[in-house]
């Protein structure tokens, strides 16, 4: 219940980066599922979102916002969304719903990226979080092998499927020192769609909620 609270308080302080009668890009989980419930509340006129997953769409479509395609969009200039684990540089683990691909994708569209999470995200070293790695159906154990070489031990994620189509893995006892080459060396590996690191387009702005207030990492 406070880890929720801590959510909500952070994802309320990303509502002054939003930008009335500008699109928004908005990201996928329970924290944005506050963001979105605010958005609503406080009434905020956003021209329309560009949603990284069905299910944020969905909501935001209930709450009577207009979604739109990121090819019809344009750049964005902010984009909200979750994560899963963040270290000190804002390098962040993302995927633990799923919606890594379009969530990197978006996140590579926008000028500023605000993360929203409650404190217990922020890490001095990624990889106690799974890091989540989507896959075309046929790679799956190719691509297991390959992340074992890497010094992970990969897990397929149970029943589920991504908006794309695609499984997930979700590699263990990772401890990622160097995010950057990780996230190169797991992207060069052929039937990767996408890895959850976020290294080189980490997030820009950090609200870490907590149920007394948040703070700001930048
Ligand atoms: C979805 C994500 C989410 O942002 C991440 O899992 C955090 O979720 P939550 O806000 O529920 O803690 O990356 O793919």
């Amino acid at each position: 219940m406070s880890q929720d609270l801590a959510k909500r308080k952070a994802a309320e302080a990303a509502l002054k980066y939003v930008v009335q009668g500008e699109m928004l890009g908005v990201g996928t989980g329970s924290t944005v599922n506050h963001f979105i419930d605010l958005l609503a509340e406080r009434h905020f006129d956003i021209q329309a979102a560009v949603s990284s997953s069905e299910a944020s769409t969905q909501r935001l479509l209930k709450h009577g916002f207009k979604v739109i395609e990121l090819n019809s969009a344009g750049p964005l200039s902010v984009y909200v969304d979750g994560a899963d684990e963040s270290n000190y540089q804002l390098q962040l683990i993302k995927g633990g719903g799923a919606a890594l691909t379009r969530e990197k994708i978006i996140a590579g569209a926008s000028k500023t990226f605000v993360c929203i999470a409650d404190e217990s995200k922020l890490v001095k070293t990624l990889g106690k979080f799974p890091l989540p790695v989507e896959v075309i159906p046929m790679a799956r154990s190719f691509v297991a092998r390959e992340l074992v070489k890497l010094g992970g031990r990969p897990v397929l994620r149970e029943n589920v499927v991504t908006d794309n189509g695609n499984p997930i893995i979700d590699v263990h006892d990772l401890q990622i020192a160097q995010p950057l080459a990780l996230e190169t060396a797991i992207n060069a590996i052929p039937g990767v769609v996408t890895v959850g690191l976020f290294a080189h387009r980490p997030a820009d702005r950090l609200i870490l909620g907590s149920p007394d207030g948040v703070r700001e990492v930048m």
